[in-house]
């Protein structure tokens, strides 16, 4: 093969691609060539960041831009999104379980209930539910790729990202899980964990000049990093570049997890 990060013809579904990092991997994977679904909650958001990526992929040899939106947290609309990227795309050959939230920072043990659930629901159910609802048609073909987004918050413990953190902790074993049960089926799962990444995601974390200044200084690199600096990485994990590689998270921090 001539292009080892080649993804012409595949067929990429991206959670969370309205923007941020999600965008970005939808836009390399595109122009790779492959054919990528933009989904978010927001319907038009999605259309927005379809158009812009179509317009970008538009005279290279890149692939094609779909929007459809759904959020995570519900089964029903996981269950919508999959079978309209079936009917207006194809069959999934490449799962990116990007979208998560967090809407709680402070101590675990002042967490309320529906915030705990809100982070479980969101950041592990939903990924588990789209994965039980793909990974069929990938046994099926005998090949398929899902790349899970955690973070470098699920390698350690931490006094604010609790919760969080252990979703993302969760994410990394779901990609391992999925590894082992489906490595002889030619289907692969690694996680990526980002540091900071400059998006609307990490905001509070980057936008007071001060607090930006002191993290910077904890980071190898000295500086944040921003959402391409992420996407390169899903490319390879998608492609054969990255063909023997499962079961496995990419740290992605510019170095901040060393010092
Ligand atoms: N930024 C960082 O520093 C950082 C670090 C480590 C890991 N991560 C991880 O990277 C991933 C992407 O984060 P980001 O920084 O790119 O965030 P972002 O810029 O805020 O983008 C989040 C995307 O997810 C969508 N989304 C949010 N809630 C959703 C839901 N319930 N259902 C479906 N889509 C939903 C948003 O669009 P709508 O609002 O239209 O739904 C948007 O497209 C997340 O898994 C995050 O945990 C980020």
């Amino acid at each position: 093969m001539d292009n080892l990060f080649d993804l012409s013809g595949k067929t990429v579904l991206v959670t969370g691609s309205s923007r941020g990092i999600g965008k970005q991997i939808a836009l390399q994977m595109a122009l790779q060539g492959a054919n990528v679904v933009i989904s978010s909650r927001k319907a038009e958001a999605c259309d927005r960041a379809a158009a812009e990526i179509a317009a970008q992929v538009s005279g290279s040899n890149g692939g094609s831009v779909t929007a459809i939106p759904g959020h995570i947290g519900f089964k029903d609309q996981l269950e919508d999104l999959v079978a309209q990227t079936n009917e207006r795309v194809g069959e999934i050959d490449v799962l990116v379980c990007n979208a998560a939230v967090n809407p709680y920072y402070g101590p675990m043990a002042e967490i309320s209930d529906s915030a705990f659930e809100k982070v479980l629901d969101c950041n592990i159910k939903s990924n588990h539910w789209l994965c039980q609802l793909v990974l069929p048609q990938m046994v099926k073909r005998n090949e398929g790729v899902i790349i899970m987004m955690s973070s470098i918050g699920g390698l350690y413990g931490h006094s604010t990202l609790g919760t969080y953190s252990l979703s993302k902790a969760a994410d990394m074993q779901l990609a391992r899980n999925i590894a082992i049960e489906y490595g002889p089926h030619n289907i692969r799962a690694n996680a990526i964990a980002p540091g900071l990444i400059k998006t609307d995601f990490s905001k509070a974390l980057w936008e007071n000049e001060d607090a930006l200044r002191a993290t910077a200084d904890t980071i190898a690199l000295r500086r944040i990093g921003t959402p391409e600096e992420i996407a390169g990485a899903a490319v390879f994990l998608a492609s054969a570049a990255g063909s023997y590689m499962t079961g496995q998270t990419l740290v992605i921090d510019g170095g901040m997890m060393g010092l």
